[in-house]
Formats: structure tokens, sequence, C-alpha cells
């Protein structure tokens, strides 16, 4: 993602009235919240501006900008499918358009492991119409891409496994498909709202 397209996303993090804005609910200062694929950490940065907060992401331009951003956010470079922290860290685990991008099962699995019992997730993924109107409006390279995100899609909602193309991971979800993979990977409690977002809220058992 573009250095631009992160300082957009801290505008709309940072704007209530924008058709884009999201943010976590707010929570004790007390609790202890990562966010993974944070980018710029424009999330962390709007929702949880009264403690530090830790973000983690693979591409190391974006958290050098968050660094210019913030200093109550700590970075943290590093892969949703390989958390570099120990056991129970965490009260909050959110991830806002981030999982797409991952091994979804893998991720869930390490952020039920950094999470501390009873702790909750907060994630927004993507619907099958944003990747098919992504897809609508590219060339033929973004084509052949749709079919791959398609296949890998379709391989999530019935077997909640999925597979890289080209080094990289990248779907859209179902409500099906996403509510067995918290329930496989330890999650309960789960909740999903399909508004302006697709929204998914669980709590770690
Ligand atoms: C669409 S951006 C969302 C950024 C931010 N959460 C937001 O709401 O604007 C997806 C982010 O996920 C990151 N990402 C992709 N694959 C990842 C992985 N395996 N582990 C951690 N982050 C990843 C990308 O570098 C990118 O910053």
């Amino acid at each position: 993602m573009s250095e631009d397209y992160h300082r957009e996303e801290l505008k709309i993090a940072l704007d209530p009235s924008h058709p884009a804005h999201i943010l976590p609910p707010p929570l004790p200062c007390s609790r202890r919240v990562l966010d993974i694929g944070c980018g710029a950490g424009q999330t962390l940065i709007a929702a949880y501006p009264d403690r530090v907060s830790f973000g983690l992401d693979v591409d190391l331009d974006a958290l050098k900008l968050g660094r210019s951003f913030s200093d109550r956010v700590c970075f943290v470079c590093g892969k949703a499918e390989s958390l570099p922290w120990p056991n129970e860290q965490f009260d909050m685990v959110i991830a806002r358009v981030s999982l797409c991008h991952t091994d979804i099962s893998a991720s869930l699995k390490e952020i039920h492991r950094v999470l501390s019992k009873g702790g909750e997730l907060w994630i927004t993924l993507v619907p099958f119409s944003y990747s098919w109107r992504k897809a609508k409006s590219s060339n033929y390279r973004g084509r052949i891409f749709f079919a791959y995100i398609a296949l890998n899609s379709i391989c999530f909602h019935f077997t909640q496994k999925q597979f890289p193309f080209l080094g990289r991971y990248e779907s859209f979800q179902t409500e099906r498909g996403i509510s067995q993979a918290l329930v496989k990977n330890g999650f309960e409690g789960i909740s999903i709202s399909r508004g302006k977002h697709f929204l998914v809220t669980a709590r770690s058992r």
C-alpha cells in the first residue's frame, strides 16, 4: 500500500462523518491492544490515543510512516501467521481489512494464542462484491488474479484452508467460512454485522 493510501486512511479514521469510517469500541486504558496489519497505525491512533498500543505489519515503509504519526504505537514488523509475542499478551486484537491478505486460519490460531482468555477480537473483512468490483475495473492480470481470489475464497468457505499465489494470499470472505474458522481456532460469542462494513467480533475461549 502506498504512503498516500495510509495518509488517506488516517484522515478517514479521524473523521467520524466519512462513509468508510469504522473504529473498534472504547476500552479501559489498562487493556492491551494489538492491531494486525496495522499499516501506519491509523486505527490505533484514532481509537486508542490514551495508551501505548501495538501494531504489526509486513510493510516496513508503512511502519516507518506510522512512527512519524505517533510515538504511542509500538510498531513491529512481522507476519500475522507467526506473531512475535508470548501467549496471552493482549486483551483485544483488531484487524481492519487486513486478514483478507493473510492465511486466515493460521492468523486466527496465532491471534487466539496471544489473546488472554476472554480477550476480544474485532475484525473487518471483505465481501465478494468488493473483490468483484475491483476485478471488473482491472486489466487481464487483475482478472487472472481475481480467478485465484475466487478459488481461494471458495476453498476457505468450505474447508477454512487457503493457498498462496505467487507468494501472497488474498480472499473475500463468507459468514460461514469465517464463523467456522473462528470456532475451529478457539473463539466463541461470534457476532457478524453486514451493513456498510463486514464486521466480525468474537471472544477467545
Ligand atoms: C488494506 S491494508 C489495511 C491497513 C489498515 N489496517 C487500515 O485499516 O487502513 C492491509 C494491510 O495488511 C498488511 N498485511 C498484508 N499481509 C500481511 C501479513 N501476512 N501479516 C501482517 N500484515 C499483513 C499490508 O501490509 C497492509 O498494510
